[in-house]
């Protein structure tokens, strides 16, 4: 088949681990994990939260690692061969739209948090801290922000039109282990400070009290946000694994690892917020109000305060990549233009509906809204809590019904001598769990039906 025969492979085991890590792994955990907890009340948000991942987001990581690497195609094909008609393309091409959207507000924060590196050094050279000024100065501006935005795009562009290099996924490879040990820093730092057990309470004390559909169903489109699942992108890294990988306990690893990135990003944030009295609902703003403020108190606060958003911005690239490697791959194969052709006209559409995003954030244009939310937010809901989720029931019912159960395990079995149990349950969770699971939520969510 053409689009095999261009195609890069993870090299070993710890690679495909690394990469489909390096996907998850981005501002899902440090920025939206502890925002979304802190404006849905907390405790029952991350219980939602790990509800999500462990009945409906493992299932699909492993679906789509499975009909990605028994396809060995981008997901667009991939989805009409596995389901056997041009019509599950659409999974596909509603992946295609996702990650346009879903950058238009992500190459935004990336921005901030780029521009945070500069900022912080030189907040440091005046012998000041960062305060939420500086950060409502950076988010309500108009050419500020954008050309960070233009910047992050254009670094990823050369990136990815290069082919997703060795250089990255070596980088990465070291790097977040060092993003690991600066959030225990941080940590330690937030949980000794004064009052920093009432951020404890609030991450884990029960608060059954504050589930509610709206909770449940953002708890969900986190977890598909954070697994970067449900638009193509782990079918697409699924078509790279060696078939030495042993899928299951792979994904496996990949949820747990990127998970206990996400409670450590709470257990920093929320002990300092309640420590220094700064409100847990703040929003986008939280961790560019609260890190600078945490590191404060610390000697060379402000280098560990330029470190973190270093490491931040480095974890933003690996998820951007293989953001924007889904529109890539699709262009450079079905329309054969270059990698760097199609990698510039996929920044293209996102850098223009970016701007809106951006722009949207600013009370200089009040107007950019629709249904009362900023496009900003708007985007940010259309991926996470409708297309993705739809994606999921799609991806479900086309790796648990119409994929036989023999290919499915086949596959999923591959490089075992005996199939594991593990691997019918898995099978069924696909097949009856996940699908029901996520259309009662989101239903429920979208105010369609009443549970
Ligand atoms: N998982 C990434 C993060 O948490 C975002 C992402 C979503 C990447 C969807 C790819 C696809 O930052």
């Amino acid at each position: 088949m053409s689009h095999t025969t261009s195609r890069d492979m993870f090299r070993s085991g710890i690679g495909a681990f690394a990469a489909t890590l390096g996907s998850a792994i981005g501002l899902g955990n440090i920025w939206k994990f502890p925002f979304l907890t802190g404006m849905n009340g907390g405790s029952a948000f991350v219980f939602a939260y790990l509800l999500s991942v462990l009945l409906v987001g493992l299932p699909i990581l492993v679906t789509e690692h499975v009909i990605g690497r028994r396809m060995r195609m981008n997901a667009v094909p991939a989805y009409a061969a596995a389901g056997r008609a041009r019509i599950w393309s659409t999974i596909g091409y509603a992946g295609l739209i996702a990650a346009v959207l879903i950058m238009a507000f992500y190459t935004d924060i990336a921005g901030w948090v780029f521009a945070y590196v500069f900022k912080s050094l030189n907040a440091a050279a005046s012998g000041r801290v960062l305060g939420p000024e500086d950060f409502q100065a950076l988010a309500g501006g108009t050419l500020e922000p954008l050309a960070w935005q233009t910047m992050v795009l254009v670094l990823v562009v050369i990136i990815v039109g290069a082919g997703v290099s060795r250089g990255i996924e070596r980088a990465t490879k070291t790097l977040m282990p060092l993003l690991l040990v600066l959030l225990l820093v941080c940590d330690i730092r937030a949980l000794t400070l004064p009052n920093s057990y009432a951020g404890v309470q609030f991450l884990f004390a029960p608060n059954p009290g504050r589930l509610s559909p709206a909770v449940l169903l953002s708890a969900l489109g986190l977890a598909f946000f954070k697994l970067s699942l449900g638009m193509g992108t782990m079918t697409t890294y699924g078509s790279y694994l060696p078939d030495s990988t042993k899928i299951l306990p792979n994904a496996t690893r990949v949820a747990l690892a990127d998970t206990l990135v996400s409670l450590l990003a709470g257990l920093a944030i929320f002990p300092a917020v309640f420590s220094f009295g700064v409100e847990p609902n703040a929003g986008p703003g939280l961790l560019f109000i609260t890190i600078p403020l945490i590191f404060s108190r610390l000697p060379l606060g402000w280098l560990f305060t330029a470190m973190f958003f270093i490491l931040a911005a480095i974890a933003t690239i690996g998820a951007m990549v293989s953001l924007i490697e889904v529109p890539t791959a699709f262009l450079a194969e079905k329309g054969g233009m270059s990698r760097f052709k199609a990698a510039v006209l996929s920044a293209a559409a996102m850098l223009v509906l970016g701007v809106f995003a951006t722009l949207s954030m600013s009370p200089r244009y009040p107007g950019l809204k629709l249904f009362g939310l900023s496009m900003f937010d708007l985007f940010d809901f259309i991926s996470s809590n409708i297309l993705l989720p739809l994606g999921g029931i799609a991806i479900a019912v086309v790796g648990g019904w119409i994929l036989s159960r023999d290919q499915y395990l086949g596959e999923l079995g591959k490089n075992y001598l005996r199939q594991p149990g593990t691997h019918a349950a898995l099978h069924a969770m696909v097949r009856w769990v996940a699908p029901v699971l996520i259309t009662l939520i989101l239903l429920n969510g979208l105010g369609v039906i009443r549970l």
